[in-house]
């Protein structure tokens, strides 16, 4: 079968990014992305490809290419879902913040929503392709919900999970390690696979496309990002350790990840990761491992969550510590509010977290970002504060000690504190000298990401405490917690 017209049901960072590329790749195949967020769509249509909804690389080139050829952003789900011989469902699964399952599981409405509405709209057999990355086994439930149309239309179920990193997302799926496909062992099974193949072969070899049945296929997409972030959280976790004896985290990353068998990628210690995926898919990992009665299985996984949090609250309380034990009333600068670089996501973003313990103890914190606007911060930290319950007049008066810039410069300026929470190229290429000029002083750098030189801004005067790096005297001080 020849796949000539794809849907795809969620135009965010997985869908548009996606879609976007398999348009650029298959000149012959409609690619039609749908959204109920009007303001989304409108930002992919718009004119100018600075405004595009998603900051990626190397997006706005492919959008510029392929927009209006064979590749549409739309709000006409309808006729997108009528039109199209494969669906793909790319949309949000976030960790359910309401009933059973709270706080863990995956919230499955919205996914179930697009099932429900495929099945009501669908007049002739299409492959439905999910691509959110989604529990073990929904495949059975969106095969169930699907089937009982009872308009005689048939469907095929695959699994796709997405691999690619924000802000890498168009050269992860130009040059994508992988692509795996997931489906049922049966005859329409396997065609329907060999019709994803072919989408993909239009630009990766057939041994980079991975073919499995749908649970394999489910289950892998959980277990790589547990297994990404263990790799994280266990170097953070030997960060603190670095921090209590001397020892340099970076030296001792290099000198474990050139072990061929260890390798050295996702070694970087850091104030913690952050992200729409990775907290979201182990704390569903360890609801289904408690779900299936694993306990010890599931604690294992959740530790990596454990670590996590514990490095976000051991940063905050460094430059608590630092600042002579107080910092009301001090202004903190935060360089970077995206979870990474090169993103302007701020999904889980450690730098909410840090913000929230600080501004707990009186801080004001000064933010600067290359691609984050005000509005997103403040709407970061009230929608901390609304989960935990805080009144509207409460929440207000905190957004008061949050201060948002358009220039570094400024943010800066008679700070008392600079704590670097993203990666952003551009901060290493900062007159360091003349910022120091211009702040409180001691004045103190905590640098989240181990990016900037150390011993050059030590040199000037600055006192910096970087992650995992032995030279900080007040931690040995501090109570372990
Ligand atoms: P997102 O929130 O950026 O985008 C999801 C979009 O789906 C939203 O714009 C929302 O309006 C839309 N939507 C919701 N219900 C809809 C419906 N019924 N019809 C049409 N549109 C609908 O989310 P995302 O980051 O793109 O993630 C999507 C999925 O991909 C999630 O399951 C996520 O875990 C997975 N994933 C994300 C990444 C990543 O880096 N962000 C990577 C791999 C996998
Ligand atoms: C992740 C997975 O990498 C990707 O395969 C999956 O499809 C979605 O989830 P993403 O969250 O976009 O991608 O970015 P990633 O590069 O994995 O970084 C996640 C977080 O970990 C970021 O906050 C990053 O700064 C942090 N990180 C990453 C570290 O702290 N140290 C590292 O060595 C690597």
């Amino acid at each position: 079968m020849k796949i000539k017209n794809i849907c795809c049901l969620g135009a965010g960072y997985v869908g548009g990014p996606t879609m976007s590329v398999i348009a650029l790749k298959c000149p012959e195949i409609k690619v039609t992305v749908v959204d109920l967020n009007e303001s989304r769509i409108a930002a992919w249509n718009n004119g100018d490809l600075d405004k595009l909804p998603v900051y990626e690389p190397g997006l706005a080139e492919v959008v510029e290419e392929a927009r209006g050829r064979n590749l549409f952003f739309s709000t006409e789900v309808d006729s997108a879902i009528e039109a199209a011989d494969m669906i793909f469902i790319a949309v949000n699964t976030p960790t359910k913040n309401y009933g059973e399952g709270k706080g863990m599981a995956a919230d499955l409405k919205f996914v179930e929503l697009c099932a429900r509405q495929i099945a009501r709209i669908a007049k002739n057999d299409k492959i439905i392709v999910e691509k959110s990355t989604l529990p073990v086994r929904t495949a059975e439930t969106l095969q169930t919900i699907l089937d009982h149309t009872g308009n005689g239309v048939k469907f095929e179920v695959l699994s796709n999970p997405e691999f690619l990193a924000e802000g890498t997302a168009i050269n992860d799926l130009l040059h994508a390690d992988r692509v795996l496909i997931g489906g049922k062992q049966t005859e329409s099974g396997q065609k329907a696979i060999q019709a994803l193949v072919d989408v993909y072969a239009h630009w990766l070899s057939p041994k980079q496309i991975l073919t499995t049945n749908v649970w394999s296929s489910e289950l892998s997409k959980l277990t790589a990002n547990a297994f990404l972030a263990q790799r994280i959280s266990s170097i953070n976790a030997l960060s603190a350790l670095c921090e209590a004896t001397e020892a340099d985290v970076d030296e001792v990353a290099t000198a474990i990840g050139t072990d061929s068998r260890i390798g050295p990628k996702f070694l970087k210690a850091s104030v913690g990761f952050g992200g729409s995926c990775f907290q979201k898919d182990i704390l569903n990992l360890v609801y289904l491992c408690r779900y299936f009665n694993l306990p010890e299985v599931a604690n294992y996984w959740e530790q990596i969550i454990i670590l996590n949090d514990y490095q976000k609250y051991r940063f905050a309380k460094k430059i608590i510590s630092s600042l002579f034990n107080t910092v009301s009333g001090k202004k903190i600068t935060f360089l970077g509010w995206a979870f990474k670089k090169d993103t302007n996501d701020t999904r889980e973003s450690a730098a909410i977290y840090v913000a929230e313990h600080l501004i707990e103890d009186g801080a004001e914190i000064h933010v600067y970002d290359p691609k984050v606007s005000e509005e997103k911060i403040k709407a970061d930290m009230s929608y901390l504060w609304e989960l935990k319950g805080f009144t509207e007049q409460k929440i207000e008066s905190k957004l008061k000690q949050i201060f948002v810039y358009n220039s570094a410069e400024d943010a800066l300026h008679q700070a008392h504190a600079v704590a670097v929470l993203t990666e952003w190229d551009e901060f290493k290429t900062y007159n360091w000298n003349s910022i120091f000029i211009n702040m409180y002083k001691p004045a103190f750098i905590f640098d989240g990401r181990n990016i900037l030189d150390a011993e050059e801004l030590t040199a000037i005067g600055f006192q910096v405490k970087g992650i995992g790096k032995g030279y900080i005297p007040q931690l040995k001080r501090e109570p372990v917690f």
